[in-house]
């Protein structure tokens, strides 16, 4: 291949990023839905993962939390596969032009807009003593982080839908003021993850914020702890192991089991037929505790050597300033900021 059609082949190789938020315990629901696979993205696009440890202050949260949160976090997603060769995978507040180019977006976002913003609205009622600035900031925010990469494809739980497209708002309002200057993103739910319920109330989403819940299997659960939970599990009516809507509990077993096995839930729903409720939480449980094995034991290695993992967070973010300062200067100009 020449070096022309080389470029050219890799100029059109979109580009991905998304982020997560290092407040509660990373659970198997993260885990099925959308981080195991996020790894594999890197075969196909430019892949850049954050950690989005400026949108976990929104909400209140210790020093000594948000800093172990924000390393575990860091290592997990290592440990479920973005190998930081192929991936960029860094700090949001390592790299300060996220910051910078939310205070320029702010001025291109307006107030009405924002102040529609469902997860707002939840949050300012959970916690009507602490409805701070930062929380009505946060899709500007977010908008920031997708926009200062130029991502193509932003993989987000469906609840985020909401800011993806106020990001796509405030970036055709920005493109057409000045020039074309922000790549218009695509937000997607990831449609191969499992959306995978509580294990003690299958009607809700498996939280990550209960630290003791019996409901929610953490990533770095051991074992033991994996295997009480899922003999513990809710489940329905009668005795049958197949999925419906007469039976969440049973179902959402059903879809753990799947997205663990790489296979459908009509395949997962003939594999039990036949198995009674014991046997098949059992079998659930010890396919998670093999998953999650492999996860664990480079996590653990990785949370070994801090000076390592400092190491990787600051070649990530070394990576990541280097596109991210190259939009923000773009922007500055286009408004009219005198540059030195
Ligand atoms: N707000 C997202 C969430 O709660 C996390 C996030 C922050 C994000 N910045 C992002 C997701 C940019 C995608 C793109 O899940």
């Amino acid at each position: 291949m020449d070096v022309q059609t080389q470029q050219t082949d890799n100029e059109k190789r979109k580009r991905v990023f998304s982020a997560i938020k290092p407040t509660g315990n990373p659970t198997l629901g993260n885990y099925l839905g959308a981080m195991k696979y996020w790894g594999g993205m890197a075969d196909e696009y430019d892949s850049l993962f954050a950690v989005a440890d400026l949108h976990a202050i929104t909400v209140a949260i210790e020093p000594k939390e948000l800093r172990e949160n924000t390393k575990r976090l860091f290592a997990l997603l290592i440990a479920v596969g973005i190998d930081p060769e192929r991936n960029v995978v860094f700090l949001q507040s390592h790299v300060r032009a996220h910051a910078e180019l939310c205070w320029l977006l702010n001025n291109y976002t307006m107030f009405g807009e924002a102040r529609r913003m469902t997860q707002f609205k939840e949050k300012s009622q959970k916690a009507p003593e602490n409805v701070n600035v930062g929380l009505f900031d946060y899709p500007v925010l977010m908008a920031a982080d997708i926009l200062l990469y130029q991502a193509d494809i932003v993989p987000v739980g469906d609840d985020q839908m909401q800011h993806v497209e106020l990001c796509r708002n405030i970036a055709e309002r920005f493109n057409n003021r000045y020039s074309p200057t922000f790549t218009m993103p695509v937000g997607k739910v990831n449609k191969v993850g499992a959306r995978i319920y509580s294990l003690a109330d299958p009607t809700a989403k498996m939280g990550k914020s209960n630290a003791d819940d019996a409901g929610s299997v953490f990533i770095l659960d051991t074992p033991d702890v994996i295997m009480r939970k899922f003999k513990r599990a809710v489940t329905d009516c009668g005795s049958e192991v197949r999925a419906g809507k007469d039976k969440p509990g049973i179902t959402n077993l059903l879809a753990v089991y799947a997205a663990l096995a790489g296979i459908t839930v009509a395949q997962a729903e003939k594999e039990f037929a036949g198995s009674d409720y014991a046997t098949f939480k059992t079998r659930v449980g010890e396919a998670a505790v093999e998953g999650l094995r492999p996860v664990r034991e480079r996590y653990e290695k990785l949370r070994a050597d801090d000076g390592a993992l400092l190491e990787l967070m600051r070649s990530g973010a070394q990576k990541a300033e280097r596109i991210a300062y190259r939009t923000l200067e773009k922007v500055y100009k286009k408004i009219g900021f005198v540059r030195l």
